[in-house]
């Protein structure tokens, strides 16, 4: 299929490709749905195989973003953006800057941060071209992958429980050590969790775990094979699919990365072998609601208390799906739809000014 008629069924309301030859920036920026507000959605950073390849992640990604903010009830639309290139090789000042300006050239249409690839510092730079980004440095007061790390956290929490777990003692298998897989280490540590398996594609990124979090290294692809409670996805996409999911010995599945499975049947694949998944977008909020924060609109402790509400949200639609005996992807999906149809129809009924 063609990618923009993936952009057409997927429902986007705008593409827009980048290209600047003077620094050779090459970046992708989707606007998904902006019924509750700007897009909004991080900014990564990731060598891609083709465009196409770097196209389809933005389209899925900015969708993901509309139904995490649907949920997670924060006023703002799905949008993100790529940026193609090996962050440690690729990532110049000359094309943050470039990137930025048609950021601020959009207006406040899309609006960004810090994503897999980019960090606080990235975000600092391109500060200076625009407005319209979030979290530029250490000084925005709070940090925005450990919000993240406790989204996920309590949401681990929530599934054990409804488990007949406790966190304490909880044997998790951990993919991606990086920002937020990084953070989420240490709190399940602090917690009393077990990392029996850990693994990063970057080797030192996977060292500090050993020392910091007690845990055990496995390569890359093992760590579907492990036995645990939880595997906590916290790196790229599409990690559950039809190869990985009949290998998978976890009770649950746990994770920040976005936009885990493969395709919507892989929910249904994990339901059937008895695997509790906890929807992506909805563990995953934390970063999109410390927004709030940076806004003033909650302070430290109230950004907290809004993003540790994530796990009981989790659990409640745990529970509703085991309740009908659906997969939890369902129940999340369709309270997301529901809250974009009341806001549309709303819209539609309130005269234009
Ligand atoms: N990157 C975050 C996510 O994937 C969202 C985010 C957007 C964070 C804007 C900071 C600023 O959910």
């Amino acid at each position: 299929m063609r990618i923009l008629d993936v952009a057409h069924e997927m429902g986007h309301e705008e593409v827009i490709v980048l290209h600047d030859a003077a620094s050779g920036l090459r970046a992708v920026v989707a606007i998904h749905d902006t019924t509750l507000g700007p897009a909004t959605g991080g900014t990564r950073m990731r060598l891609y195989p083709t465009m196409d390849d770097a196209v389809l992640d933005a389209l899925r990604l900015s969708r993901a973003m509309t139904f995490k903010a649907a949920l997670a009830e924060m006023p703002t639309g799905g949008g993100k953006a790529v940026i193609l290139g090996d962050p440690a090789r690729d990532k110049t000042r000359q094309r943050l800057v470039a990137y930025a300006r048609a950021i601020e050239r959009m207006g406040g249409r899309f609006h960004t941060g810090p994503d897999m690839g980019i960090d606080p510092r990235d975000v600092a730079v391109m500060a200076r071209q625009t407005k319209h980004v979030s979290h530029a440095g250490a000084q925005s007061g709070v940090d925005t992958a450990d919000l993240t790390a406790l989204g996920v956290l309590e949401s681990i929490r929530q599934t054990a429980d409804f488990l007949g777990l406790e966190l304490a003692g909880v044997r998790v298998a951990l993919q991606g050590a990086g920002q937020v897989g990084y953070r989420l280490a240490k709190r399940l540590h602090a917690a009393g969790a077990r990392l029996v398996a850990a693994c990063d594609r970057e080797g030192a990124r996977a060292e500090r775990l050993v020392d910091e979090c007690g845990a055990t290294l496995v390569e890359p692809d093992a760590i579907y094979d492990v036995e645990c409670d939880v595997f906590s996805p916290n790196a790229a996409g599409a990690v559950l699919n039809s190869e990985t999911i009949p290998r998978l010995r976890a009770k649950a599945v746990v994770g920040a990365a976005n936009e885990q499975l493969s395709m919507a049947e892989d929910g249904d694949r994990l339901h059937e072998r008895g695997i509790v998944w906890a929807p992506d977008y909805v563990v995953n909020a934390g970063g999109l609601l410390s927004l709030l924060h940076e806004r003033g609109e909650l302070d430290e402790d109230g950004i907290r208390e809004r993003v540790k509400a994530i796990g009981p949200r989790v659990r409640e639609i745990l529970e509703s799906a085991a309740d009908d005996d659906l997969p939890p992807h369902v129940i999340a999906d369709r309270i997301a739809h529901e809250r974009l149809r009341a806001a549309r129809e709303a819209k539609r009924a309130r005269p234009l000014a």
